[in-house]
């Protein structure tokens, strides 16, 4: 990836947690790559598979996870499942010919606006050695519209993709 060129970062964070830390990193002016755009979400457990896959498909290079340390989860067992999900996508982008390091889960509470900073910036230089996404041919095929109106249609492409 060419020095002037960034990579863009889908970041999902917990409403929660690391939502609030981000936020805390931007009120405490502390400096980071502008490589994200982050959606907030209640729980890291509502993160579906389809959301990432989208992403991708869409045009991110990279996908940041963020949500509440272990055991404290305000909705007991969100991130365990995010958990699940984020190792099961691992193996599945791996399959689909996609580095898996594009796909990151970091567990970040509310005081840790300094992590939020760190973990961007690696982000961003991971992604940058890596270089953008180029999806591979089976991929580039996917129905975006499909996946993000029909969640069956998502598993489909994924099931379809690792079995290629
Ligand atoms: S409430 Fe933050 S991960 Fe569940």
């Amino acid at each position: 990836m060419p020095e002037d060129t960034q990579p863009r970062i889908l970041a999902f964070f917990c409403n929660w947690c690391t939502y609030t830390a981000a936020d805390l990193a931007g009120v405490s002016r502390m400096k980071y790559a502008a490589t994200s755009r982050v959606v907030r979400v209640m729980c890291s457990g509502r993160i579906d598979p389809q959301f990432v896959l989208s992403a991708f498909a869409k045009g991110a290079d990279g996908v940041l996870i963020g949500g509440c340390h272990p055991g404290d989860c305000h909705y007991i067992s969100g991130n365990t499942k995010c958990l699940r999900r984020h190792r099961l996508l691992k193996r599945m982008l791996a399959d689909m010919g996609i580095e898996p390091e594009r796909l990151r889960l970091e567990w970040i509470s509310a005081s840790e606006g300094d992590r939020v900073k760190t973990v961007i910036n690696e982000m961003t230089a991971d992604l940058k050695r890596l270089g953008p996404l180029k999806l591979p041919e089976r991929c580039v095929a996917w129905d975006v519209e499909a996946i993000d109106e029909e969640p069956d249609h998502a598993e489909a492409v994924a099931k379809e993709a690792v079995h290629a």
